[in-house]
């Protein structure tokens, strides 16, 4: 247990440039989570830290920042839903992760029935109640329980193509990397 203390004093702390480059290797989804703010307004923010995390009890997760304006105003709402935005809405995702009060100006989106903005084009609607928020270093870490789904049906022969990051770019699948 000594010898293991010793070396851990040792370990270099890891320098947060690295930490960011690495990790942008590992590729994701992007969506926008969305909540309705007590004063009614719609609020949303980027993220790429969605994750399916339970099938029973049906839990999703999301790691907003503790420096988020928009999440604080999403979680008092008690709900948000989850868009997965589709490949030709990479301008919506940096427009979502700007500050700002009034993002929702301009775009096209509904209240979804479950009382959050639901943003047109996005390939799939996952609609939840704030199950609980457990602390993550400088991030939460959010639960949805899952109350509503719905993904974009598919024309016929036609696929849904996802908006990817990677690598800090956005990217979309071609249709020569079909499932396997
Ligand atoms: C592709 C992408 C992924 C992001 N993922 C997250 C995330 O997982 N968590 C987070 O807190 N912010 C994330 N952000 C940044 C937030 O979208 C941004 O800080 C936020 O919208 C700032 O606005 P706010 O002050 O209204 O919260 C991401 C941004 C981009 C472009």
């Amino acid at each position: 247990v000594h010898k293991h203390f010793l070396e851990e004093d040792f370990v270099e702390p890891v320098d947060p440039a690295d930490f960011r480059a690495v990790m942008s290797h590992f590729a994701t989804g992007v969506v926008v989570v969305t909540g309705r703010a007590v004063d009614g307004t719609p609020v949303g923010m980027t993220a790429q830290s969605f994750s399916a995390l339970s099938l029973d009890p049906p839990l999703v997760m999301v790691c907003p920042a503790r420096s988020s304006t928009s999440w604080p105003r999403i979680g008092e709402g008690h709900r948000f839903a989850v868009n997965v935005l589709a490949a030709d809405q990479a301008e919506l995702s940096r427009h979502f992760a700007r500050s700002a009060a009034d993002k929702f100006d301009g775009q096209a989106w509904t209240w979804g029935e479950y009382g959050c903005p639901l943003l047109d084009g996005a390939i799939a609607h996952i609609e939840c109640d704030l199950e609980a928020v457990h602390p993550g270093g400088d991030h939460y870490i959010a639960l949805g329980r899952v109350r509503k789904l719905a993904s974009r049906l598919a024309e016929p022969g036609a696929e849904p193509s996802p908006l990817l990051f990677f690598r800090s770019g956005y990217r979309s699948l071609t249709p020569s990397d079909a499932p396997r």
